[in-house]
């Protein structure tokens, strides 16, 4: 059977609605992607450090980089020297790890971006929260598994206070305000 033919018009006509059609396909799957993609992101921090190929793939402890949490008010974030203790000699020519050495070399602590931080009116303390066998997860989620830190949900009056309920928490304004 033969096919209607098309004048040469209408295949042109036809040829301009398919591209536009691709090109708008093509651009919201790009978008789609990139929104995907951003939405379970961190902050873009000054050195492409992944909690996943470290504390995950690696099997590094947690408290070998945060080594206060038990101990004192702050976890800690770890100084260019702990990452130099493995560096020096891993992929020390890595294009991100040639930025670790330049930190190191000006001696100069890394700018890390902070998705979990407090303001300074409210007290917070994270050793006596880890004596109530609460662990890191129970507030900043499965950090072994990101590639960039993400803080879930904001850290609002809510988020303390959720738990504080739930779990037997003071709920005094002073705990908290001092
Ligand atoms: C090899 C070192 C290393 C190990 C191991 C490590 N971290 Fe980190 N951690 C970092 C560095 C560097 C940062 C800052 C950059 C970033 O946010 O990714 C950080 C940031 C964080 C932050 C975000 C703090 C903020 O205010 O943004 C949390 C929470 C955290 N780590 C928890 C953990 C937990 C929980 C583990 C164990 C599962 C862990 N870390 C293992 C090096 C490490
Ligand atoms: C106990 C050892 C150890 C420490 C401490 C350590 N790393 Fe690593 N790091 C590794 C290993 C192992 C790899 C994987 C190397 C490979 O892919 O062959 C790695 C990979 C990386 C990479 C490569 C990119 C990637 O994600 O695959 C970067 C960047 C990096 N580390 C940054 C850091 C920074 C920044 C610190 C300090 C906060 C740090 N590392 C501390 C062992 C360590
Ligand atoms: C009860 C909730 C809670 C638990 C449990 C908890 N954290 Fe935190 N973490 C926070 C809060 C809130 C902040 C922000 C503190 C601030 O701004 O002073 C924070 C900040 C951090 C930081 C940023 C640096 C610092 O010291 O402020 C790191 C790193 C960190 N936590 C790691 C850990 C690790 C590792 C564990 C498990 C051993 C853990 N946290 C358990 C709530 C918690
Ligand atoms: C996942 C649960 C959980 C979250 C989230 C949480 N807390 Fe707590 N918090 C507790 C529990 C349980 C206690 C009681 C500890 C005890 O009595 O030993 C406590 C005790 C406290 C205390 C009194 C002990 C001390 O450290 O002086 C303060 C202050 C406090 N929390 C502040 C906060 C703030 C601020 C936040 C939010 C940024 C927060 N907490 C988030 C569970 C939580
Ligand atoms: C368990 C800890 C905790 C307790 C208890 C608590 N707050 Fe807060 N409060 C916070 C945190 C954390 C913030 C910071 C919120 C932010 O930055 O979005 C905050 C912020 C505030 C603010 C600033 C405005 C705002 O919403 O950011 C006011 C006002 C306030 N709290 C009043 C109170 C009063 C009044 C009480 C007692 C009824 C109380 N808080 C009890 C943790 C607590």
């Amino acid at each position: 059977m033969a096919e209607p033919a098309l004048s040469r018009r209408a295949r042109i006509a036809w040829g301009i609605v398919l591209a536009l059609g691709l090109a708008a396909a093509a651009a919201w799957t790009a978008w789609a992607y990139y929104l995907g993609g951003a939405a379970g992101l961190g902050a873009e921090q000054p050195i492409a450090f992944s909690h996943r190929v470290h504390a995950t793939d690696k099997g590094i402890d947690c408290r070998f980089c945060h080594p206060f949490p038990d101990r004192a008010p702050y976890a800690g974030m770890p100084p260019v020297q702990t990452c130099m203790f493995c560096h020096r000699s891993v992929i020390a020519t890595h294009s991100e790890i040639r930025k670790l050495w330049g930190y190191f070399e000006r001696n100069e602590p890394i700018p890390w971006v902070r998705e979990f931080e407090v303001p300074d009116h409210v007290y917070f303390s994270h050793r006596m929260h880890l004596r109530k066998e609460l662990d890191c997860p129970d507030c900043h989620g499965d950090i072994s598994m990101e590639d960039r830190v993400k803080a879930a949900e904001p850290l609002e009056m809510g988020f303390c206070l959720d738990c504080h309920k739930s779990r037997g928490g003071p709920r005094d304004c002073v705990v908290c305000h001092r």
